[in-house]
């Protein structure tokens, strides 16, 4: 390529590189073109500049297919300079404030829910919710054929009370096999098909999960009490009088001593419990295996959750010495109540929330797909003890419980002050660890019902508060149309928990094969029950202005 100073100004050859470049000003200077001849191999280092012709070179405008070494000439020009750079912190301004903003939205914008967040528990008592075969008691093909009442209520979390196989002197507390269903709530099939069902349905199943106890039909307390040498110290063992079988001042949360002498062993056993329910002995590296493999097989069945049952009584202190006395002189014999003891020794002891954070680990490894997150909540009562309670929510740095439930609300009695209410609701929210989430629950199995502890009045007012307050709300069958607690003569007592009301249909549509129900069902239920309140709110609005006969508690 050549260089010319020619008339003031700089002829670059005699043609350009550029076809498209034009004389646009029709001075006939289109012998400025840069350009190599063609065909010529273009060498950047062979143009060589002075400083004189580089000023007088820029007096020239800038034009595409101009070679590069020129350009930049002007690029350093202050009219191409400024507004270049302008432009560049424009764009990283414009970046940074970008990233700002994402990371901002990001933080500020609400976590992410999930199921177990999202939506109210709601538990289903097997014997009392849908009997699809006609024997009197509710089942699992029973519950399958429900379903759709959840999608009507908007509620993704059931748990269904336990359904092991079990002699059910503890109304399925006291389990004979953990890996079994019982025969009265249908076949390990009718679970399978229950899950497969509510998964479609988008439900999430919650089991119990009863790690205190067995039935003392389990097949390990049949081999302990043989003194089997691998399960003898499967449950809590000493020795004691047979005549006065009381080792130590202990009592069960059912009355008397927590203690029953085994005429096989020729020793006494621990129940916290029912005597047909002996405690486990988690000192025993098998049994705490054995609990590990239980939680394994229902998480591989796809369960999606466990509420872990009377967690405080797990462990006792080895020692097994005298609990304090409530009243230090109340003579020892009269000692015969859960109430009278201050419980030292047989609840929350050292270790307790190692063996939660166990089982919550073995859920981590299931809880790793999307959307299959394995959801754990603890049931002990501690109600002077907030503290106790609040040990069993995750920490940042170790995982346990997603919540313990929270019973300050359960049971409100009939004279209950709003701000009653309202430091009941603080004494939660006040003491919950910072960033984790709260519950309600207003209803369950081992209480009465709203109707009948708080008044029919309240039923309303208890389950709008159970909905608004911050926290996964958690509600007993049938509280959602306001049901009430039976009245039962003593010879039906075994759990006031009468069927589900479906309809006005014969017995209450909870079973229309045969008139034997398990328990009474309620005479209000040809105005309180669900087909009445689903039509209630249904009815167009003509029709629904005339006086409702009940109304939607949920
Ligand atoms: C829990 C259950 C209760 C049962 C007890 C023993 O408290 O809610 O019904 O009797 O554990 O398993």
């Amino acid at each position: 390529m050549s260089l010319k100073k020619h008339s003031g100004s700089l002829e670059l050859g005699e043609c350009t590189r550029n076809p498209g470049y034009r004389d646009v000003d029709g001075d006939g200077s289109a012998a400025e073109t840069i350009g190599d001849h063609p065909g010529e191999k273009r060498d950047s280092t062979s143009v060589k500049l002075d400083s004189e012709a580089a000023e007088e070179y820029t007096q020239l405008r800038p034009y595409a297919g101009m070679p590069k070494e020129v350009l930049l000439l002007y690029s350093s020009q202050a009219r191409y300079r400024v507004p270049r750079e302008i432009l560049f912190w424009l764009t990283v301004a414009c970046t940074l404030a970008l990233v700002a903003l994402t990371i901002a939205v990001i933080a500020l914008s609400p976590r992410c829910l999930s199921w177990w967040q999202s939506s109210p528990v709601y538990q289903i008592y097997p014997r009392s919710f849908k009997d699809s075969d006609g024997d009197g008691v509710g089942d699992l093909k029973g519950i399958q054929e429900q379903l759709d009442h959840f999608q009507y209520l908007n509620i993704k979390s059931v748990w269904i009370s336990p359904f092991y196989r079990s002699p059910m002197k503890d109304f399925g507390y006291d389990v004979e096999d953990f890996r079994a269903i019982d025969p009265l709530f249908g076949t390990m099939q009718d679970f399978e098909d229950l899950l497969a069902e509510m998964h479609n349905k988008g439900l999430k199943l919650i089991m119990d999960f009863i790690p205190n106890h067995t039935s003392d039909r389990h097949r390990w307390f049949n081999l302990s009490r043989l003194r089997d040498p691998h399960y003898e110290d499967y449950y809590v063992w000493t020795d004691c009088n047979a005549t006065t079988p009381r080792p130590n001042n202990w009592v069960s949360v059912f009355g008397n001593s927590s203690w029953t002498y085994d005429e096989v062993r020729g020793q006494c056993y621990l129940h916290q419990f029912l005597k047909e329910q002996p405690d486990l002995n988690f000192r025993n590296p098998h049994v705490r295996q054995e609990m590990i493999d239980i939680i394994h097989f229902w998480l591989g069945k796809g369960v999606d959750g466990f509420r872990m049952d009377a967690v405080k009584h797990i462990l006792e202190a080895a020692h097994l010495r005298d609990e304090p006395q409530v009243d230090p002189n109340k003579p020892p014999e009269l000692v015969t109540s859960e109430w009278d003891l201050h419980h030292d020794y047989t609840t929350s002891q050292l270790g307790l929330h190692d063996l939660l954070r166990e089982w919550r680990a073995e859920m981590d490894i299931y809880s790793r797909e999307p959307g299959r997150y394995r959801f754990m909540v603890t049931e002990s009562y501690d109600y002077h003890e907030v503290d106790k309670t609040m040990m069993y929510y995750s920490t940042p740095l170790v995982k346990e419980s997603d919540f313990p439930f929270n019973f300050y609300l359960l049971d409100l009695p009939q004279n209950t002050s709003g701000l009653w209410v309202q430091h009941l609701v603080h004494l939660w929210m006040a003491n919950m660890p910072k960033g984790q989430w709260a519950n309600w629950v207003v209803g369950n199995h081992d209480k009465p019902r709203i109707a009948s502890s708080s008044g029919h009045t309240y039923i309303r007012v208890i389950n709008m508060l159970l909905l608004t307050l911050p926290g996964t709300p958690t509600t007993y069958y049938g509280e959602e149309i306001g049901m009430e607690n039976i009245n039962v003569t003593d010879s039906q007592i075994q759990d006031p928990r009468s069927p589900m009301q479906w309809s006005d249909d014969m017995n209450a549509g909870f079973n229309n094969k045969t008139n034997i129900t398990w328990l009474p069902v309620h005479p209000d239920y040809r105005t309180v029950n669900v087909e009445v309140e689903n039509s209630f709110i249904l009815l167009p609005h003509s029709v629904s202005s005339q006086p409702p006969q009940t109304v939607l508690y949920l």
